[in-house]
């Protein structure tokens, strides 16, 4: 006999457990089913560790330039061990904090993997054999790594981001394949604890879908630190010896690179497979993502997909905001449909990227008469004084109406920086609007306000 709730969640990753949360806050009985620790890939095996070694690599860098400041505490070296410890500390407190939160909303987390046994009648069936239905069920199952052919992950000397986020020795010469978001970000911790990485894109330049001079930022950033970059390459297989001998051609050009590692970041496949949704109703693309409309709506009445498991920005704030319009649905209640365009993006590679809106193609290319203002750290006294001087702040605004479109930063605290940027573009500020606002002095946040003003027309320190 099967248990009845008014929602059933499968997944407890940021999807699942926002629906879930929000849902208990209106009301809601919800049943989460997880077939792991609740907290999914952000907390366990993409955004907190990672960022949490990211942030490793940054008490690295201080202190190696803490003689700078005339702190003089020798050359630093990293115990891999303390760091990995200490980012097991910090994912297990927030996983605690999770389950205590779930726990006090009184939802009911059921242990193991649920398959979708008949999705019209939103009835799911449990591997220990409990058998869930609900008003309403919500699939939030996530992602998980891919490689490409002839690339299969061993653990040890093919890596996925997985691997790279528990391995306890620094590689020595490492090979990065993708320069997305997750490769950048692998290839600043590894350059900064100590590794000689190559990135190995296969575009014309890394971090595509980032603006483009944002992206330069990072590239020239990146070949000051010595991590080659090297773009528009085919990779197509390696030889293992003691070293591993990858193969790579650009065009006619071919070449070979000895490594100790090679890491697959070339993106992340949705987790839609032996989910019982076959014959279900519910569609899924060739690429295996759940079909949904702007409500999160499948086409079975009642099923949800929220999350990396549908295509849209695979970010767990995004699977939040996802989570909040499909209980609202759920609910009745009037929802606004995400804005995928104005959603904002954090990498945390050095120096940090963070956007929202359009980049300065994209809006010319959806037809806007397009003005920019693009101003550089180098100039503001807050990253003087921190000693982070690399990056910029740029605006890209509708020329005449002054209507900001996008706003992209690279640079010092970029991915915090950015929440101004996202209510600029979300409120569909102008730059007038933004230029009479006033930015306290000294700080980052200045060099917003100024490219602000600068798109006025005039401008104090720009
Ligand atoms: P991605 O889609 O960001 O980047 C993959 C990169 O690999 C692209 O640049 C692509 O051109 C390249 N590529 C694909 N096939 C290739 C090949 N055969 N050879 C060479 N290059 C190839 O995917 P990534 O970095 O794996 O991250 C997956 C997702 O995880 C992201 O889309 C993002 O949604 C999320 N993420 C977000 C982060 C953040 O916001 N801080 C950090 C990490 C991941």
């Amino acid at each position: 006999m099967a248990e009845h709730f008014d929602v059933v969640v499968l997944g407890g990753g940021p999807g699942g457990y926002a629906a879930a949360l929000y849902g208990a806050a209106a009301g809601l009985n919800i049943a989460m089913v997880e077939e792991s620790r609740v907290g999914g890939t952000c907390l366990h095996k993409g955004c907190i560790p990672a960022k949490e070694l990211l942030q490793t690599a940054e008490v690295l860098r201080t202190v190696r330039e803490a003689k700078e400041f005339g702190v003089d505490v020798g050359e630093p070296t990293l115990d891999l061990a303390t760091s990995l410890a200490r980012k097991q500390t910090v994912v297990d407190r927030l996983t605690k904090g999770l389950e205590s939160l779930l726990k006090g909303r009184k939802v009911t987390v059921v242990p193991g993997t649920g398959t979708v046994v008949d999705a019209a009648a939103h009835y799911v069936m449990v591997s220990d054999g409990t058998e869930l239905t609900g008003d309403a069920l919500i699939l939030a199952t996530g992602s998980a790594t891919r490689s490409i052919p002839g690339f299969d992950f061993d653990g040890e000397r093919i890596l996925s981001s997985d691997h790279v986020l528990t391995m306890d020795r620094v590689p020595g010469r490492v090979a990065i394949i993708g320069g997305g978001a997750i490769g950048c970000e692998f290839a600043s911790y590894l350059a900064d604890v100590g590794s000689e990485v190559t990135v190995l894109e296969a575009l014309p330049s890394i971090l595509p879908g980032v603006d483009k001079q944002v992206a330069d930022v990072v590239a020239r950033s990146f070949k000051k630190r010595r991590i080659t970059v090297e773009t528009g390459i085919t990779v197509t297989g390696y030889d293992a010896g003691d070293a591993l001998t990858l193969h790579a051609h650009r065009g006619d050009e071919t070449g070979d690179l000895e490594v100790e590692a090679i890491i697959v970041s070339v993106g992340r496949r949705p987790r839609s497979e032996n989910l019982g949704l076959e014959g279900s109703g519910v569609g899924v693309d060739s690429r295996g993502f759940i079909e949904v409309d702007d409500h999160l709506r499948t086409a079975v009445a009642g099923v949800y997909a929220v999350g990396d498991v549908v295509a849209t920005p695979a970010l767990a704030h995004v699977g939040f905001a996802e989570a909040i319009v499909a209980i609202k649905t759920i609910l009745g209640e009037d929802v606004v449909p995400i804005d995928y365009d104005r959603v904002p993006w954090g990498i945390y590679c050095h120096p940090e990227v963070a956007f929202t809106g359009l980049t300065e193609q994209a809006a010319i290319d959806r037809g806007y008469d397009v003005e920019t203002s693009v101003h550089r750290f180098l100039g503001n006294s807050r990253a003087i004084l921190i000693g982070e001087t690399d990056g910029i702040v740029k605006i890209v605004a509708e020329k005449g109406t002054g209507v900001i479109l996008g706003v992209h930063i690279a640079g010092p605290w970029a991915t915090e920086l950015i929440a101004e940027g996202y209510l600029a573009v979300n409120w569909e500020a102008t730059a007038s609007d933004l230029g009479a606002l006033i930015h306290a002095h000294p700080t980052l946040s200045e060099l917003f306000g100024e490219s602000a003003l600068a798109l006025t027309g005039r401008s104090l320190h720009g």
